[in-house]
């Protein structure tokens, strides 16, 4: 009997999913089998054949890469493609001026002859991916040095991806995966002719705008609309009237009923980056070291563009679509770094490492292989600490603003003059070709702008000289004390000043007569050089030497890890390739006495309404169907209209826009965002604490047809009741 009970013990786990942890994890569709028990488990009732197959149409044809950093999805057949309203960001404000305000007002196309072509945008759509991890790795041993083993891939690479595109217009890219102990290839088909269709007003597709980013309970409308247009083959093809709408292999109906509490959802698209391997030591960096000073430097410069965009509404397009990105990487960090604190994630990691520790030195092939990682970690890790400061430094002060990025031409100009020996003939054209940029620029916005970009200028360099450069570079320090009465910012206002790139006129002056020698004395030109010297110089070229022999380490760690926990199913970092996560709507509890509903109707932005400030206006036309409860069929069985909802998809930002599926592959909503509390997902997942916000499909519907008339865009759609 008892013998029995243990084999029949044996025979049933045998047969159960290794472990599982449904909710973590960001899945590659072709490997989707392997979850699919688990997946099924949790309410899924269609198989993973149905998300992604190569034989077949299937639901990874509705789904794309928008733009470079955003996913979007079609939902007709008509090349009609929905994702995010910051997705479609950048492309409303291009259409937009002062007198035709479509990010203000929004904008919707009431037949194809009005959509918008957007310059610049592309759609990438996956054909096929294929693990090319023996094809790429061949002629690799453990005997080479980094650099013969990277020459090595590059070419096999290289190899792999002429034969995937030779006679096709495809374009193919290899990614690794585990730090290079896997390999998959792609091969998308990449759009051109991209239209805009529909956008909500501000008010509407930003609602709550940068106070709510981030947070829930959430009531952006955060959706727009594109079309994608072909050649009359249905292939990729450049503008021209002569295009007709792409026909998709699928594309996505729409669930009209929504979900509920506890019901699965699966989210389909691009996640771009999460760390979830990194060493205590790397952790510990981030939450000590780099997110507080990207923290401060940031909310230095929003306060002057929030200043400036509070002053007039032509400040206000002009600088909305940058602040929002420096904002949502600051409101981001902020989460992030308090995420990493309140779990605790430096112990976790030490904990875990110290178990590495004793497990690789069991046995002799362990040691060989794995004995001294975490020391050589630590080591690595002291020494990339401060040359990571300091491109952090580069990147969030140095070149923050305007008046640098464009004293950073110049320099460049110099340093190719000098380097290829120019005749004065040569120099004289680079320097009329870069006053001509610059002249656009000055043109462009010189009035306001100038003091704004002025005024980050001096901020940014002054945190940056008083929180890292005085300790690290003499010359600086000696130049500010001696010539400058120790004010960094009697410093940098000289510097400003006296530039030629401080004004359209000196610009000219200088740039028409182009001499090397005299601009490099030119306060701006000078400053920036010497800090090249240091940081670009110096401090990059060993950051990136670093950088590559700790991939190489994380290489070794984690396949150790996959050896040592081999009952655990991993799943690769994000690298900006096609995922599936799963998990179901969720409520959650973000702090002692406080815990929040998993959706959010009308009623909300009602209560967040003030027209005083600029996030929570509500369209009149909004307040009109409210107060009239026209919602048309779009409510829920209670009679509320739906916003948003939370569930327990793990995703990250590139996951913006993406598809949030039902049990049977659906629509249900459109992914937009993170809940504040579980924003150290990237790096560490918790259950109880992170959540993706979805925008609920019910309410898109519900703006188009009632607040936007659009009723041809409705009916282009397949809506089941
Ligand atoms: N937090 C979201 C994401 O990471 C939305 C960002 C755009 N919205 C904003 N208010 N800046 O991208
Ligand atoms: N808003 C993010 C994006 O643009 C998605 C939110 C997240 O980081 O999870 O992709």
């Amino acid at each position: 009997m008892v013998k029995k009970i243990i084999i029949y013990f044996m025979l049933s786990t045998l047969f159960l999913p290794l472990t599982s942890i449904a909710d973590e994890g960001m899945w590659l569709p072709i490997l989707l089998k392997k979850r699919e028990a688990d997946m099924q488990k949790n309410g899924m009732k269609i198989t993973t054949q149905d998300i992604y197959n190569v034989n077949n149409s299937s639901l990874k044809d509705a789904v794309m890469m928008f733009g470079r950093g955003c996913t979007g999805e079609f939902i007709s057949n008509e090349g009609l493609l929905i994702t995010n309203h910051h997705c479609g960001y950048s492309n409303i404000v291009a259409q937009s001026t002062v007198e035709r305000d479509y990010l203000t007002n929004g904008f919707w196309a009431y037949n194809k002859g009005e959509e918008l072509p957007c310059a610049g945008l592309t759609i990438t759509l996956l054909a096929y991916m294929e693990d090319v991890t023996s094809k790429v790795l061949e002629g690799v041993n453990n005997k080479l040095s980094e650099k013969e083993r990277s020459l090595i891939i590059d070419k096999n690479i290289k190899t792999i991806c002429e034969a995937a595109t030779k006679d096709n217009h495809y374009k193919a890219e290899i990614k690794p995966f585990y730090y290079g102990n896997q390999y998959f290839l792609y091969v998308n088909e990449v759009f051109t002719d991209i239209r805009l269709v529909g956008a909500p007003p501000s008010n509407i597709g930003k609602f709550g705008g940068d106070t709510d980013n981030w947070m829930w309970p959430r009531h952006t409308g955060d959706f727009s609309m594109f079309r994608v247009y072909a050649n009359k083959d249905n292939k990729p093809s450049k503008y021209s009237k002569d295009n007709i709408p792409y026909t998709p292999k699928k594309f996505l109906k729409i669930n009209g009923k929504g979900v509920s509490e506890g019901d699965f959802t699966f989210v389909f698209g691009y996640p771009g980056t999460t760390q979830q391997f990194l060493t205590s030591h790397a952790v510990n960096q981030i939450a000590k070291n780099e997110n507080p000073a990207r923290i401060k430097l940031r909310s230095a410069r929003l306060d002057v563009y929030n200043n400036a965009m509070n002053e007039s509404p032509a400040q206000r397009l002009r600088y909305a679509s940058g602040v929002a990105g420096i904002a949502n990487g600051w409101k981001k960090w902020i989460g992030e770094t308090k995420g990493i604190n309140r779990l605790d994630v430096v112990s976790k990691k030490q904990e875990f490492e110290r178990k590495f520790e004793i497990w690789s030195n069991v046995t002799e092939q362990r040691k060989e292989e794995y004995s001294g990682i975490i020391s050589s970690f630590e080591k690595t890790y002291s020494e990339i600490a401060p040359l990571e400061m300091s491109y952090l430094y580069l990147n969030e002060a140095v070149l923050a603003s305007d008046f640098m990025k464009n004293t950073k031409d110049v320099l460049s100009m110099i340093k190719r003059a000098t380097k290829n020996n120019y005749t004065k003939q040569t120099s004289q054209k680079e320097a009329d070709l870069l006053l001509e940029k610059l002249e656009k620029y000055f043109n462009n916005d010189y009035d306001k702008h100038n003091i704004v970009d002025r005024t980050i200028f001096i901020q940014t360099m002054k945190i940056f000289y008083e929180d890292f450069a005085n300790k690290k570079y003499n010359w600086i320090k000696e130049r500010i004390d001696f010539n400058f009465k120790s004010s960094p910012e009697a410093y940098f206002s000289y510097v400003y000043d006296n530039s030629f790139l401080s004004s359209k006129k000196k610009a000219e002056k200088a740039l028409k007569k182009f001499k090397v020698e005299k601009s490099l004395s030119d306060p701006a030109v000078e400053l920036l050089s010497a800090l090249w010297g240091d940081v670009i110089e110096k401090d990059m070229p060993r950051l990136t030497e670093l950088e590559s022999r700790i991939d190489s380490l994380y290489r070794v760690y984690v396949k150790g890890q996959m050896e040592m926990e081999s009952a655990k199913e991993f799943y690769p970092d994000a690298n900006l390739t096609l995922r599936v996560a799963y998990g179901n709507v969720k409520p959650y509890k973000p702090k002692d006495g406080v815990s929040y509903k998993s959706y959010t109707t009308i009623e909300g932005i009602m209560e967040k309404e003030n027209p005083d400030i600029y996030d929570y206006v509500v369209v009149p036309k909004l307040k009109e169907l409210y107060n009239k409860k026209d919602y048309g069929r779009y409510t829920n069985e209670k009679g509320e209209m739906p916003v948003a909802f939370i569930a327990s998809n793990h995703t990250t930002g590139g996951n913006s826009g993406s598809p949030v599926m039902d049990a049977n592959g659906n629509l249900v909503g459109i992914n937009f965002d993170r809940c504040w509390e579980g924003t150290m997902s990237d790096i560490a997942y918790d259950l109880d604490q992170c959540r993706n916000i979805s925008l609920d499909i019910r309410y898109c519907l519900f703006i188009i047809e009632k607040l936007a008339g659009a009723n041809n865009l409705i009916k282009e759609m397949s809506i089941i009741e």
